[in-house]
């Protein structure tokens, strides 16, 4: 049994180093070490030798079962390192070539915007806060000089969440200028934040307008704050956005919370003040609103207006953005077509 055993070894040792491939490995693995290999009738045959024989033949099958097992397991590496270095793969896998780039997103445009508009402010030392998009009637209008039926309530579709009664009535915020309130309730002079975020009207919708866009809102308090200062700090704002050259028009307006109010127009980009589609033939492009901060307002909010003034201001941002790169419609922002997106 032993002889027949150690023929059956070096028989083996023998055929594997003549295998050249993958196929003759498994053929050879099948023949000497599969369920049906001589290999395996002998460790089965095993149970029929008187107990000396049994031993001495179990213990030599085994040890040749294992030394078969890994000498197959090194003829695989051998046979993968030889394939990968064989002239007909090498040609096909050069390991010098440069990785392939993974698809890699981008910010969105009116993000890329928002970000650029908060640093311009940030530069003039505005501090950036957020606030919430479902808002009380009470920030959104009342505490902002637009108590039940003013007319000023027309100017703003307003998406209702729930009608509750007056001033605890839930909605959709229309503007950003809520989050004026809500910091001074809680900040004292000197303030000067910028308040990003989304606003909601109830609007069909056209080339200017959607029913959700961005808002920046800014508010400054300080003493002896000015409209020079608005002036200048919208300006200083519109250069750094648009260059030295653009054309920045400002006019009378009514906001209820603010006294006297401005709207803020840039000459528009697409036309060159000539008239088109982006501005509505008018050649220019309402940017923001904004004015000297109500005394009502101040004084609602605990700040005494006799020491304190202060400017706010809102930024329309797709607006902006519009006017940045000569897009001529703002619902191509949120229609998500990737050939537009990835314009930027
Ligand atoms: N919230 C106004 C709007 O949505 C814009 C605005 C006007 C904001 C005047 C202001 C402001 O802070 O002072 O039309």
């Amino acid at each position: 049994m032993l002889d027949q055993l150690n023929d059956l070894y070096s028989q083996a040792l023998d055929e594997l180093e003549r295998v050249a491939d993958r196929q003759a490995l498994e053929t050879w693995r099948v023949r000497y070490l599969g369920k049906k290999s001589s290999l395996t009738g002998v460790l089965r045959s095993l149970a029929r030798l008187p107990l000396e024989e049994r031993r001495e033949a179990g213990a030599r099958a085994n040890q040749i079962k294992g030394s078969l097992e890994s000498s197959l397991e090194e003829k695989e590496k051998l046979l993968q390192e030889a394939f990968l270095v064989s002239p007909g793969v090498s040609q096909r896998l050069d390991v010098t070539l440069p990785g392939r780039p993974l698809p890699v997103g981008g910010l969105h445009p009116v993000t890329q915007m928002l970000e650029e508009i908060c640093g311009v402010f940030g530069n003039m030392g505005f501090q950036t806060i957020e606030g919430p998009d479902v808002e009380w009637d009470y920030y959104n209008f009342e505490a902002l000089n637009i108590p039940q039926h003013h007319p000023a309530r027309d100017r703003f579709a307003t998406l209702w969440i729930d009608a509750g009664e007056g001033a605890k009535a839930r909605l959709l915020r229309t503007h950003t200028s809520p989050m004026q309130i809500r910091l001074m309730e809680k900040e004292r002079p000197p303030i000067r934040v910028v308040a990003p975020g989304r606003v909601y009207r109830y609007e069909a919708t056209d080339a200017i307008h959607e029913s959700m866009f961005y808002h920046v809102e800014g508010l400054a308090v300080d003493r002896n704050i000015t409209l020079a200062d608005l002036k200048g700090t919208l300006f200083e704002f519109c250069r750094c956005l648009f260059g030295e050259d653009r054309r920045v028009r400002f006019r009378c307006d009514y906001f209820p919370f603010v006294e006297p109010g401005v709207e803020v127009a840039v000459g528009c980009t697409a036309c060159d003040g000539l008239g088109c589609r982006l501005c509505g033939h008018g050649g220019w492009l309402e940017t923001a609103g904004a004015g000297m901060v109500h005394p009502d307002v101040l004084a609602r909010v605990g700040i005494d207006p006799e020491v304190y003034s202060g400017f706010a201001f809102g930024v329309g941002v797709e607006r902006i953005a519009m006017l940045r790169h000569g897009i001529d419609d703002i619902r191509l922002f949120y229609s998500n077509d990737l050939r537009f997106l990835r314009q930027f």
